[in-house]
């Protein structure tokens, strides 16, 4: 079937709503309208923005994206109360393409033990948040939480009340990541096959990835009748996840004959979207991921790569290109000027601003000097190092390591905050790098739980650049990290340094916000 046969399936991000709700991965105002930016450009139809209510940085999130990123349209998610619903427009309503986004959950655990109603209470609920929704703009979801364990009965019945009242599009999410492909497969074709008014809403669905099959129940449901698929990049998303959109869109694509079905993405931005999630969140794409990973298309067999040298498609069911990776890894050296690094940037999925780009031109040039080779993998770790440096916080100015084996080591370090420096030194630790995690603690007083700690180079090469992830535990919550530096002890302490600037600015939102789903 030629793709302008295929049926057009709506992709809907959620990264920056439920991929945001993964533990670490909170994005800054900053970070979101980039990450928003991206996926206009990557062609989704709809970006879930946030969930206004929750806290001033989604209501500002939803607020600036649905101000200023066009091509797609703009989504805030709301309970079924009047004040999330009223928030979530206020946010909206500078957006010239925007949907509203209510839920309330319908199984039977969840009536009983989180909602305590009955199914006329659900039901009645459902509807007034629709109309309030619907009073406030034409585009509305309408998701019944936990559907794929709700009786199938009243799954009909709630679906069929929220498309009366107004709903343009009721997604059906597998909260839970409890279904199986026949089993979702079942739930998609009854409410086609049962419920009166279907044809008057497009059925979408919002699958986790519990048991790994959030993709292939997606993939079922298309082939059910649903019309939209709600992913994220990289699958991020609560706990294992969501359908990952790289996965599901690729399928659709390569499967073309199969699904008959498409999706409007432009594919080859998929890469340099899935690395720019990856390092503003800082959740690393495991390298043997489908489509995205670093191996996704490395043969190391030596029978395939002599059938990949005859002919690629004895082992390759895609092109690499198709779906971003370049071939061109080497890039820049010190010649290169402003103009050459803007475009790699660009091509990387960066946008930098004028004022971005002077002083990531400077880290590049002093860079050259140090590396030979300038590679992709340096430009985005440049890039992602300045990002990450969050003003008003914490500043690395200095720090001094004395480090003889059998001893302990000896550090200080010296910060930067505001007009304010502070140093300690410290004379403890196991090893350096937990020497100089202490002495950042007791200057910031943040006391944390190291939960992860990670160097690997950015490129290849002796003189690479480590880049460095450190996870932390701080107060119950989890704070993620990232510093680059061709010394590793500097990348790891930068990205400690990190952690800690991710907690001051968490700190400072909390104490505003409301529980979350
Ligand atoms: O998983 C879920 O049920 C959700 C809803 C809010 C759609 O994220
Ligand atoms: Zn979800």
């Amino acid at each position: 079937m030629s793709p302008d046969e295929s049926r057009q399936i709506t992709i809907f991000d959620t990264t920056l709503r439920d991929g945001e709700q993964s533990p670490g991965c909170s994005m800054n105002l900053d970070e979101k309208l980039e990450v928003a930016q991206a996926l206009a450009d990557l062609g989704v139809n709809v970006i879930e923005a946030g969930f206004p209510i929750t806290s001033p940085g989604d209501f500002e999130a939803v607020r600036e994206i649905s101000r200023t990123v066009s091509g797609a349209t703009i989504c805030g998610l709301a309970r079924c109360h009047e004040r999330d619903i009223d928030r979530a427009w206020e946010a909206l309503r500078d957006g010239n393409d925007v949907r509203i986004h209510v839920f309330l959950a319908t199984s039977a655990i969840h009536r009983e033990f989180k909602l305590k109603m009955d199914k006329e209470e659900i039901i009645r609920r459902a509807v007034e948040g629709v109309t309030r929704a619907k009073a406030y703009c034409d585009n509305i979801e309408f998701s019944p939480e936990d559907a794929a364990r709700t009786e199938i009965d009243f799954l009909c019945q709630v679906v069929e009340s929220a498309i009366s009242a107004g709903a343009t599009t009721v997604n059906i999410p597998d909260t839970v990541g409890y279904a199986t492909p026949a089993h979702f497969a079942n739930v998609i074709s009854s409410l086609v096959n049962r419920v009166p008014n279907i044809d008057q809403a497009v059925i979408s669905v919002h699958c986790h990835n519990d048991l790994g099959l959030a993709v292939a129940n997606s993939l079922a449901a298309v082939e059910n009748g649903a019309g939209q698929i709600e992913c994220t990049i990289n699958g991020l998303g609560e706990r294992a996840g969501n359908c990952s959109l790289e996965e599901v869109v690729m399928a659709l694509r390569t499967r073309g004959d199969y699904y008959g079905a498409d999706t409007r993405i432009n594919t080859p931005r998929l890469v340099p979207t899935s690395r720019l999630v990856s390092n503003i969140t800082g959740m690393v794409v495991q390298r043997n991921k489908a489509i995205v990973g670093r191996n996704a298309f490395a043969h190391e067999a030596g029978i395939h790569q002599d059938g990949m040298l005859k002919e690629r498609t004895t082992y390759e069911i895609m092109r690499p290109e198709d779906v971003g990776f370049t071939h061109t890894d080497l890039v820049l050296g010190k010649h290169s000027g402003r103009a050459a690094l803007a475009d790699r940037a660009k091509a990387l999925g960066y946008h930098l601003s004028e004022d971005q780009l002077v002083v990531v031109f400077e880290d590049f040039k002093a860079l050259a000097d140090k590396k030979k080779e300038v590679y992709d993998g340096d430009i985005a770790a440049l890039i992602e190092q300045r990002k990450s440096q969050i003003v008003d916080q914490w500043q690395l100015i200095s720090y001094q390591v004395q480090a003889t084996s059998g001893q302990a080591p000896s550090v200080t370090v010296t910060l930067q905050r505001g007009d304010k420096e502070a140093s300690k030194k410290i004379d403890a630790g196991d090893g350096p790098l937990d020497a100089l995690f202490r002495a950042i603690e007791e200057i910031t007083a943040r006391s944390v739980v190291v939960r992860d700690f990670r160097v690997q180079s950015a490129t290849r090469g002796k003189d690479a650049q480590g880049e460095s992830i450190v996870e932390v535990e701080y107060n119950g919550k989890t704070y993620r990290g990232r510093g680059v530096s061709t010394d590793t002890v500097e990348a790891g302490t930068r990205a400690f340094l990190n952690a800690i600037n991710h907690i001051e600015i968490g700190a400072a939102e909390q104490s505003q916000q409301e529980p979350t789903v």
